[in-house]
Order: C-alpha cells, then sequence, then structure tokens
C-alpha cells in the first residue's frame, strides 16, 4: 500500500492519470503564465508580501541565506532531525550547520537551542517536522533577543497553523517543497516566501537568470510518474534502488533526488499546484480525520500517537513512537504496507555532521519511530486493515 499522493486537482474528480493530463492540456493550449498566478496565490494565502517558485524546497532555503549575506564561519543551527541535505547545502557556502536534538514531538527541543546560540550565529532554521508546527513564539522570541533571523521549513507543511497562526508566517522566511510526497505534489519544485524585500529581490534575481525547463518538462513528468507507479508496497525495493540511482553521489546518507538549480520551476507544475492549493484545507481535514482513524484503531497499545488537536497537525505523514517498531514494520512490510517512506529522507543530521556531538535523544527518537500510510486518497477501510495487522504485530 503507497502513502504517495497522486496530484489531486481540486473538485474535479477524475482519474489520477486524467488529472495531470488535463494540466498539460491548459499549458499547451491556454498558454497562462500559471507560476506568476501561482506565487500570487501563496502570497494572497499566506497574506506574504512576496513569494517566489523555485525548482525545489532546497533551492528555496539557499537563495534565503544566500540573501543574507553571512561570512565563512557564520553558524547555522539545523534541528538535528532534518532533511539530510539542507546542512550539505549550508557547508557548501561555507557556513558551519549547528544542531539542537529533537523533543518527542519530533520538533527542535527549545531549551536546547538556547543553549546552542553563539555569537557566531546567524540563523535558525525551524523544521516543522511531520506536520506539526515547531514552537514558534519562543523560536522567534529567542531570535529576535539575538538579532539571528528565521527561516521555517514548511516542506511540511502547507495550509498548516499553530495556534490559529499560519506556519510559514512567523519567521523571516518560509519555504514550502512540492516535491512528489508533499501536501502539495507538483512532481517537484518549490517556494519561498517572506515579507522582507532584501530576501525576495536577492531571489528573484537568481532565479530569472534561470533557463525555462522546456521540454525536460515532459521527461520530469514521465520520470515522476514512474517513480509514483513503483511506490506500491511489493515494488517499494525497487522505488528505494530508483532513488539511489537518481541520487547525487556527492550527497550524504539518506540522499534525496538530484538538484539541476539551473532550471526554473514550470508552468505545468505551477498549473498542478494551484488546483492542489485551494483544496489544501479539505486536503488536510481528511488527512486529520484518518489520523483520528488510527487514533481509534490503536487505542490501548503501547504506541504514543503524535499530536491530534485540531488546526494543529497537518499529518503530512503519521509518525507513531513505540518500542516494538520492528515487529510492527515486519508484520506490515508482510502485507504489502509501506512504513517509514517519509522518515527515511529525514535522519539524524547531528550524529552525520558533528560526530562528536551528543544527538542521543534525537537518536532515542528515531529509533522508536514508525511511519504509517498517510495521504488524503486512503480510505477508511485502508486505515481498518493497517491497525489490525498492527493489533496481530502486537499481540
Ligand atoms: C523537512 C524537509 N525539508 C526540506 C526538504 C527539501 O525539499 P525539496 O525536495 O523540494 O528540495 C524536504 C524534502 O523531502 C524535507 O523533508
Amino acid at each position: 500500500m503507497s502513502r504517495m499522493i497522486w496530484p489531486t486537482i481540486a473538485k474535479k474528480r477524475n482519474t489520477p492519470i486524467l488529472n495531470p493530463l488535463r494540466c498539460v492540456f491548459d499549458v499547451l493550449f491556454k498558454r497562462q503564465d500559471y507560476v506568476t498566478e501561482l506565487e500570487e496565490a501563496f502570497a494572497k494565502f499566506y497574506r506574504a508580501r512576496h513569494a517566489l517558485a523555485t525548482e525545489s524546497g532546497r533551492q528555496a532555503m539557499e537563495l534565503a541565506v544566500r540573501s543574507f549575506k553571512l561570512s565563512k564561519g557564520d553558524e547555522i543551527i539545523f534541528p538535528s532531525l532534518t532533511f539530510s541535505e539542507l546542512p550539505a547545502i549550508v557547508k557548501g557556502m561555507g557556513q558551519v550547520p549547528v544542531f539542537v536534538n529533537c523533543g518527542e514531538d519530533f520538533n527542535i527541543d527549545v531549551g536546547e537551542l538556547k543553549r546552542k546560540i553563539t555569537p557566531r550565529t546567524r540563523v535558525i532554521v525551524a523544521t516543522h517536522m511531520f506536520g506539526k508546527g515547531c514552537e514558534m513564539e519562543q523560536v522567534v522570541r529567542i531570535a529576535r533577543q539575538k538579532k539571528i533571523r528565521v527561516i521555517e521549513d514548511c516542506a511540511h507543511v502547507q495550509g498548516v497553523y499553530r495556534k490559529n497562526r499560519l506556519l510559514g508566517s512567523y519567521g523571516d522566511a518560509a519555504f514550502f517543497s512540492f516535491q512528489n510526497k508533499k501536501p502539495i505534489n507538483a512532481l517537484g519544485g518549490g517556494m519561498l516566501i517572506t515579507n522582507d524585500a532584501g530576501v525576495y529581490d536577492s531571489a528573484r534575481r537568481t532565479v530569472s537568470k534561470q533557463a525555462d525547463l522546456g521540454l525536460a518538462v515532459i521527461s520530469s513528468f514521465v520520470r515522476n510518474y514512474a517513480e509514483l507507479a513503483l511506490s506500491n508496497g511489493y515494488a517499494y525495493p525497487a522505488q528505494i534502488l530508483w532513488w539511489k540511482i537518481r541520487a547525487n553521489a556527492k550527497a550524504v546518507p539518506g540522499a534525496h533526488f538530484a538538484l539541476d538549480k539551473t532550471k526554473k520551476f514550470s508552468h505545468l507544475q505551477a498549473r498542478i499546484a494551484l488546483d492542489q492549493l485551494e483544496s489544501i484545507e479539505k486536503a488536510n481535514g481528511r488527512r486529520l480525520d484518518l489520523a483520528r482513524k488510527y487514533a481509534k484503531g490503536l487505542e490501548g497499545l503501547d504506541v504514543a500517537l503524535p499530536d491530534m488537536r485540531e488546526g494543529e497537525n497537518g499529518f503530512y505523514a503519521f509518525v507513531a513512537l513505540s518500542n516494538e517498531v520492528s515487529k510492527m514494520r515486519k508484520r506490515l512490510s508482510s502485507e504489502g504496507i509501506e512504513t517509514g517512506g517519509g522518515e527515511s529522507a529525514v535522519n539524524n543530521c547531528g550524529a552525520i555532521y558533528d560526530p562528536k556531538g551528543d544527538y542521543r535523544k534525537t537518536n532515542s527518537v528515531m529509533r522508536r519511530m514508525i511511519e504509517l500510510p498517510m495521504c488524503q486518497q486512503l480510505t477508511d477501510g485502508d486505515i481498518r486493515r493497517i491497525c489490525s495487522q498492527i493489533r496481530k504485530a502486537l499481540k
């Protein structure tokens, strides 16, 4: 069973293949500037002054960091549990990634964050892991006191709130990912939002020099579809192999897709993303509904559930904690049910980049976490089946 998300298109409930074909048709024959439309829609949704579509979430983060004009050796704080290519990007630019352990909610531990700040700290990248916002009021307060910039990593949260405020609206800038597992799936791409004209102008200058994807958009489309087709429980090993083939050979463990930062986000991707942005709250609502069904189905088991409060978790992924994850994994994978598609992209980066540091806390969380299938296309019956397999595994 797959947790991957076909690009679903608001209002029109066509088959997954037909929806993107309709987008291809629109792009070829209507020839609108869908990229600008998406940027405007994002800026409006987030009440941000500026939005800029990028080749990926990674590129959006890189552009935001570059716009701060940091010096070599300046420090950038990341949660230790994060997407492992982000620290590599800042290292490549000459800055030093510094890591803070995560708590049991997978987000940055704010107490430890205070202790990791030094006179060289310039930026905090606050990641809202798996759909739940981190303690942004505190992060922003700490940062403001020390004149540190804050970038929110919203790759896992689109249209998600914390205490009635949209995640992505707290920091100096925020970035999103439209990679094919994300809440908005445009078969790759990203978005940078900010109220800071300096950040936007600098990022826009770089992107406007980039080439259009041109016909490569078709091959990217086909490649991403091949990947989605492989994202079936039984074909999962083949998918991992495919990722490895595509992964950048120089990347750190847990490497994701290779980046082509020379290309612009395309109108086709923007067209696909636009409809999903329109229906994002509905999709998030459906995932909350499915999460509650999991909670009911797992009642009484030795499994710690994620935050279930309405409006506080977008459930990009349903990640639970248990001391019995290996039993659960074994049983679920024998039934063709994938566990850990999203988790595999994030890693204990402190342990990778700073082997002398103490990242046991993050390690302990990682050892106990299990990602159960989650996407709005799952049915209530799917959840019942998964929960009943987990019950069998833990009996
Ligand atoms: C937490 C997190 N941040 C950033 C990214 C990077 O997004 P992209 O693949 O669009 O570069 C990812 C991708 O999976 C992610 O999981």
